[in-house]
């Protein structure tokens, strides 16, 4: 990606290896082989990147905040494993490989994103005594993630996907929840470790780079292929799927996502030298998987 991506992704993939390897010293087979399939290679680890690069930004040491940014890894993981399950968007790629429950059957699909929630809380805990802040940040965590954030936006995408007279306001909440929801949590999470520094324009930010961030997976659905995304292309038009292109066609999705882009640019001005985050959203305007 960028040097400093990859500075952060480096810190982070080493403290996973590590960390993942003794959370499921006890856990049984098939369940710890596919809870590490599950959760590494070929994810671009967006939400631990910005959680440990935003904490150094802020003036926390980005090894204090290493467990919760694997905790929302875990989460993140665990949430695309669920959302390619046959009950859901019945995927069988993701992170260009057979998604979980492909390789694993689909009981063991629903168990291993059970285990990887539950290992996200374990890695909240991991410290022997919680500050006030890591108690917040880890309150962030379970509202964000849970049945008032992330869940709450599966839900509403699942009763939504197949309707054809949804509204911009439902589509936004259901991307706001789904998606900005994980995308905004790491920066919260950093911003609460350090007595909620920036805390209101991390928010703001996060909630337009999640909303792009989903418009532009739309797009790439599209535009991409097997090998560049890492999932079937083309399969929310071929399943009638709800999407921003459905809503504002192909270019106006590109429109709109260029709007969150450039709010999030005014935003990035009230927060002073905050280069990593400067480009982070170029990278993330401009992907192409
Ligand atoms: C995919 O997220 C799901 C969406 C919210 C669009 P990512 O694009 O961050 O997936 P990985 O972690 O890199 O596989
Ligand atoms: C995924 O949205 C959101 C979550 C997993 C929470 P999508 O269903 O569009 O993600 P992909 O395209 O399968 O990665
Ligand atoms: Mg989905
Ligand atoms: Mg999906
Ligand atoms: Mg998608």
């Amino acid at each position: 990606m960028t040097p400093a991506y990859d500075k952060y992704l480096n810190i982070f993939e080493d403290y996973l290896n590590k960390t993942l390897k003794v959370l499921i010293k006890d856990v049984p087979n098939p369940l710890d082989k596919a809870m590490v399939y599950a959760v590494t290679d070929g994810g671009k680890r967006v939400r631990p990147v910005l959680c440990l690069a935003v904490a150094d930004y802020l003036g926390v040491d980005v090894n204090f905040v290493l467990n919760y940014a694997l905790a929302i890894e875990l989460i993140h993981s665990y949430s695309l494993v669920h959302d390619d399950l046959p009950a859901m968007d019945n995927d069988d790629y993701r992170r260009g490989k057979l998604s979980t429950h492909k390789k694993f059957g689909e009981a063991n699909g629903i168990l291993t994103g059970d285990a990887l929630l539950n290992l996200a809380f374990e890695c909240c805990y991991l410290k022997d005594e919680i500050s006030k802040n890591e108690y917040n940040a880890i309150k962030l965590i379970a509202e964000y993630a849970g049945s008032k954030g992330m869940i709450a936006g599966q839900v509403l995408d699942l009763i939504n996907e197949k309707k054809e007279d949804v509204s911009k306001e439902i589509l936004y909440s259901i991307y706001e929840n789904k998606t900005a929801k994980l995308i905004t949590l790491p920066l919260l999470v950093a911003s609460a470790i350090s007595g909620n520094k920036y805390f209101e324009q991390l928010k703001e930010i996060g909630f337009n780079l999640g909303i792009m961030f989903q418009i532009t997976d739309d797009i790439m659905d599209v535009e991409g292929s097997l090998s560049s995304i890492g999932k079937t292309p083309n399969k929310d038009a071929q399943s009638g799927k709800l999407t921003s292109i459905k809503i504002f066609g192909f270019d106006g999705a590109k429109k709109v996502a260029k709007q969150h882009y450039e709010k999030c640019k005014a935003i990035l001005e009230t927060i002073p030298n905050c280069s990593f985050l400067n480009e982070f959203i170029d990278l993330m305007y401009n992907r192409k998987k």
